[in-house]
């Protein structure tokens, strides 16, 4: 079976491991973690970085930050994973969604300023599958209406937009470092952000709001999110060529555009004019005109040995929310299609040319052939 992604561990990674093991520093504090903090922030051009257990840990951090009052609302896209929607829900907030973009998959910018009611605090933008949203025109609407800006930039390690790094542009933003990520520490996670305030609170949050002159005294209910010093030691890393991880994904994606191009039957990810997509996972449309919808693709690539991953369902398909009277009416027909028809096929880091050719190939079979 050719796997859909699988982490690239070498020899600098385990001698970082080691060094700290050796060191006795394991839990949450450590170099590891200072230096992993520090040098991601720089690498995405923002001041201050918190490391945390996850990217749903950073996402329900962030949103904290907002001081939502019952009913606040957050516009969010309705085509990303849960830990978006219930970051907002679990704060007491109401997310509101908009459709996909259907040329890059990405929040449609041109639907978000009818969605702005007095309620409205911020906008979670969520950068889909190694490409970028469209910044400019969320941070101008942000700023007109007084707006904080979430970077959701989980998939985005690298990417930019306008030549500016994905996760440096919002207010606040949050990273994933799960095992399928660009840099992975295995499990774990980053808030990123512009202000100072911001930051030292989510520091007291990340760590249950212990005091500094008396610990066990709060006034503050926190979170035990803390990310350790041997998954910061892997970050370190793996940080270390991260400009070679990102050249590999995008050798990855380009070589399966050249050999799929030419196949009728199936719809390629793009790369917009004011983008670098870092491709964190390949994902193709197979169109409606195969006679297949994406389940019955992957299952025809099984048989193959080729492994894939459905595209997300949206939030307001979710029976959790549905039951809760959410999003009950509400129809987002790109983010419908891109769930129906969308899958993504093998592209981790220890994929070989060789196994590239075999995939598309596959698929060509598969397509010509139904
Ligand atoms: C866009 C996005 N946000 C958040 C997350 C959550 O990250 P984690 O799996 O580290 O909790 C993911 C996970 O893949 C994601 O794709």
């Amino acid at each position: 079976m050719i796997p859909v992604s699988e982490p690239l561990v070498t020899d600098r990674e385990i001698e970082l491991v080691l060094d700290c093991l050796k060191s006795g520093w394991i839990s949450s504090s450590g170099k590891y973690l200072d230096q992993f903090e520090a040098s991601w922030a720089k690498y995405c051009n923002m001041p201050y970085g918190i490391a945390v257990s996850n990217g749903t840990t950073a996402l329900q951090l962030a949103v904290r930050l907002l001081d939502l009052e019952p009913g606040d609302e957050v516009i969010m896209p309705t085509f990303t994973i849960i830990s978006c929607a219930q970051a907002i829900t679990y704060c007491g907030g109401i997310p509101v969604l908009i459709d996909s973009d259907p040329h890059n998959w990405q929040m449609d910018v041109s639907q978000i300023e009818s969605k702005i009611t007095p309620r409205t605090r911020a906008i979670m933008v969520v950068h889909i599958y190694g490409h970028p949203a469209d910044m400019d025109p969320i941070i101008e609407i942000a700023e007109r209406h007084g707006l904080i800006v979430i970077e959701d930039a989980a998939e985005t390690h690298g990417a930019e937009y306008k030549g500016r790094k994905c996760g440096g542009l919002g207010d606040i933003s949050i990273f994933s470092f799960y095992a399928n990520k660009l840099i992975t520490t295995g499990e774990g996670g980053m808030v990123l952000t512009k202000r100072e305030d911001l930051a030292e609170r989510a520091r007291s949050l990340r760590n249950l709001c212990f005091q500094k002159k008396q610990r066990f005294l709060h006034n503050e209910l926190g979170y035990n999110f803390r990310l350790t010093n041997i998954q910061a030691a892997l970050g370190v890393a793996q940080l270390e060529r991260i400009e070679q991880i990102v050249e590999r994904k995008r050798a990855i994606a380009h070589a399966y555009s050249e050999q799929l191009k030419d196949v009728a039957g199936i719809e390629l990810p793009v790369e917009e004019p004011w983008a670098k997509n870092v491709y964190w996972v390949y994902g193709i449309i197979v169109k409606e005109s195969t006679g297949m919808n994406a389940l019955q693709f992957a299952q025809r690539l099984v048989e193959k040995g080729i492994e894939t991953r459905p595209f997300f369902l949206g939030m307001h398909e979710q029976p959790v929310y549905r039951a809760q009277g959410l999003f009950r009416n509400d129809k987002y027909p790109v983010a419908e299609r891109l769930a129906r028809q969308g899958l993504y096929i093998p592209s981790g880091l220890t994929i070989k040319d060789s196994e590239i050719k075999e995939v598309s190939e596959a698929i060509r079979d598969i397509v010509t052939n139904h």
